[in-house]
């Protein structure tokens, strides 16, 4: 969604401003704008729609802009069309306040009204310019500073936000606040930096503090200082980012997935490492005990689209290696009903992003109930992270393309991981089998690397099918989870129409839709489901159907049906999901290319949904 960075210090702030807002460019936008204020206060607001490019080029890469303090944002359009008068930063009639907003004001329209009827005019379709002219109303009235007025404007709104103002008689500083939307801070050396998220501002620094909910921050070259809601202020200690600044730079391949998609080896490889311990699964740095594995009555998982389609994967493990009953929820409609928990639940939330907002609510909600939650999330310190009672990081390091890849596999990883550790636990596997499942795990990263090392034939297969209508992906068992990501992999980036069907459903209605040459990719990585699926497959086959079959060395019967074959490396039956989705990211991926699309920043999606 939006994204927001923040500059003061003693350098000209609209060429870093513009940097950090094409690191944020993942997110998602469809205009962009700055804003800088020299010493004197006066200030400098330029907006363009569309790509970065445009506003680089009304600001001479931002050299046509002078002043050491600025904001600037990236916007996803949600109230109002993407235009520039739509775009932000937006002012205060006389520019006295100038800011940017990430998130939705819900009674924005109430808002207006009042403000409309004590003089102030709108001019654009947002909900942002509501706020601003709220904290100009407030900041006049009551004349007791920039802290002052933004506290009184978040007591007044309702929704969320994360907000950079600048105020006239106040040059040099920025004032942020947030309430459910991200946004981190950055202070190095007379220089104080704000941001969405961390590659904004990754080759500046890495002392990061994270802004809690209702809290504020006055940034200046002296420093940050914190404040809650009643202008309080409070301390903070900075986190230091691990993360190293060339892990978010494209490093010589043409798109961020491609590369993320290579850098899967390593990303399983580390995130195996920091919970298996000579040989063993060692959970106490997640906080999780024998005793709480044992107490376990049963496992909910609530995430969004690929991180949902993990939590379908880790349904079949967990249940199967543990024999824990598991339910797998969309955050989105697990939080609209009252769902029957119980106290020896526990409830595990995934999430790359750590921000997603019904991920994020849904967590609240089982929080309020009181019962155990354990969240799988990537980015350090997000909201998901900081408020969930135990949290299991997946070491995937900066996941910028839209599409996720390295982010889904680790937390694959980690489900394999608490699977295997709660079926020791609980007396469900023996010694020998733990040993061989973890033996399996370790052996994960090499054989997605051989696959890596084999993708020409899937580039040149994909080229084949990349003006197809549609594509279906169809499996039963693990192999249906893995068709789910395959196909959302593939919609979300060609914007080829595709579904991913339980293969036992086909015949229940979607067959009807198969026409000569459709392509179909059957997913059998499971013995004993591997002949239905074969048969279902046959099925749409005589109905004209293309097949693609994506199956495990040793199935060779499968050439007699299908049309093209993709093997992986064989593992244990659990573990296919981590093997067989790299060739459809890779096909998903080199259709995009084939189309002429830019992969990294798909049509209408954000990388982060941080609004509902
Ligand atoms: O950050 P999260 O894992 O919570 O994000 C959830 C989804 O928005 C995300 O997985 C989305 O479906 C990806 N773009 C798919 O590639």
């Amino acid at each position: 969604m939006c994204g927001i960075v923040g500059f003061t210090g003693t350098r000209q702030a609209a060429p870093i401003l513009l940097e950090g807002l094409s690191k944020l460019e993942y997110r998602g936008y469809d205009s962009a704008g700055i804003a800088v204020r020299d010493g004197d206060g006066r200030t400098e607001v330029v907006k363009a729609k569309g790509r970065l490019k445009a506003l680089e080029e009304k600001t001479d890469c931002g050299l046509a802009m002078k002043g050491c303090c600025g904001i600037g944002h990236t916007r996803w359009a949600t109230h109002g069309e993407p235009s520039e008068a739509n775009a932000h930063p937006h002012i205060s009639d006389d520019m006295d306040v100038v800011a940017v907003h990430n998130g939705i004001i819900e009674n924005f329209r109430e808002i207006k009204e009042k403000l409309s009827k004590k003089g102030y005019t709108f001019y654009s379709q947002t909900d942002t310019e509501a706020v601003v002219k709220l904290i100009d109303y407030y900041y006049k009235k009551y004349n007791s500073g920039p802290v002052d007025a933004i506290s009184k404007a978040m007591v007044r709104v309702r929704g969320s936000y994360a907000l950079a103002v600048m105020f006239k008689d106040h040059p040099g500083e920025i004032y942020a606040a947030r309430k459910d939307s991200p946004m981190i801070i950055g202070v190095e050396n007379g220089e104080a930096y704000l941001a969405s998220d961390v590659p904004a501002i990754l080759k500046h620094t890495r002392n990061v503090y994270y802004i809690g909910n209702l809290e504020l921050a006055k940034l200046s070259p002296e420093g940050v200082e914190f404040y809650n809601i009643d202008g309080d202020i409070i301390e903070k200690e900075p986190t230091e980012i691990k993360w190293d600044a060339e892990s978010a730079e494209k490093g010589g391949y043409a798109h961020f997935m491609i590369k993320e998609i290579h850098e899967q080896p390593k990303a399983v490889s580390d995130t195996l490492a920091s919970a298996v311990k000579d040989g063993r699964i060692d959970l106490s740095a997640v906080g999780l005990s024998d005793e709480d594995i044992e107490g376990i009555g049963q496992i909910i998982i609530v995430a969004c689209g690929s991180s949902y389609h993990v939590g379908i994967s880790a349904q079949y493990v967990i249940e199967d290696l543990a024999r824990i009953p598991v339910r797998v929820e969309l955050a989105s409609e697990f939080r609209y009903r009252d769902p029957i928990l119980k106290k020896d639940d526990m409830v595990i939330f995934i999430s790359q992003s750590g921000e997603t907002a019904d991920t994020l609510e849904a967590l609240r909600d089982v929080k309020r109930r009181g019962i155990r939650t354990l969240a799988i999330v990537n980015v350090v310190g997000s909201s998901i992270a900081r408020e969930a009672d135990n949290v299991f990081y997946t070491l995937a390091g900066p996941e910028i393309a839209v599409a996720t890849t390295k982010a889904y596999s680790t937390q694959l990883i980690v489900c394999y991981l608490l699977a295997v550790q709660f079926a020791k636990v609980r007396g469900e596997i023996d010694e020998e089998r733990y040993v061989s499942l973890i033996s399996e795990l370790m052996s994960l990263p090499a054989k997605m690397q051989r696959l890596l090392d084999d993708k020409e034939r899937i580039q040149w297969f994909a080229s084949k099918f990349s003006n197809s209508k549609d594509i279906f992906f169809i499996g039963r068992g693990i192999d249906y989870a893995i068709c789910m990501e395959g196909s959302l992999k593939l919609k979300e980036i060609s914007y080829i129409h595709s579904e991913a069907y339980a293969a036992g459903e086909l015949k229940h209605g979607t067959i009807s839709l198969i026409e000569d040459g459709t392509l179909v990719v059957g997913v059998l990585t499971q013995n004993d489901l591997f002949e239905k699926i074969i048969s279902n497959m046959v099925e749409v086959k005589s109905r004209g159907a293309y097949l693609m079959g994506l199956t495990t060395y040793g199935h060779y019967n499968i050439e007699d049906t299908v049309d093209f074959t993709v093997y992986t490396p064989q593992t244990d039956e659990h573990f296919t999901p981590s093997l067989a989705i790299i060739p459809l990211q890779l096909m998903a991926y080199y259709v995009s290319l084939a189309k002429g699309l830019d992969a990294d920043k798909p049509r209408n999606l954000a990388k982060s949904v941080t609004v509902e």
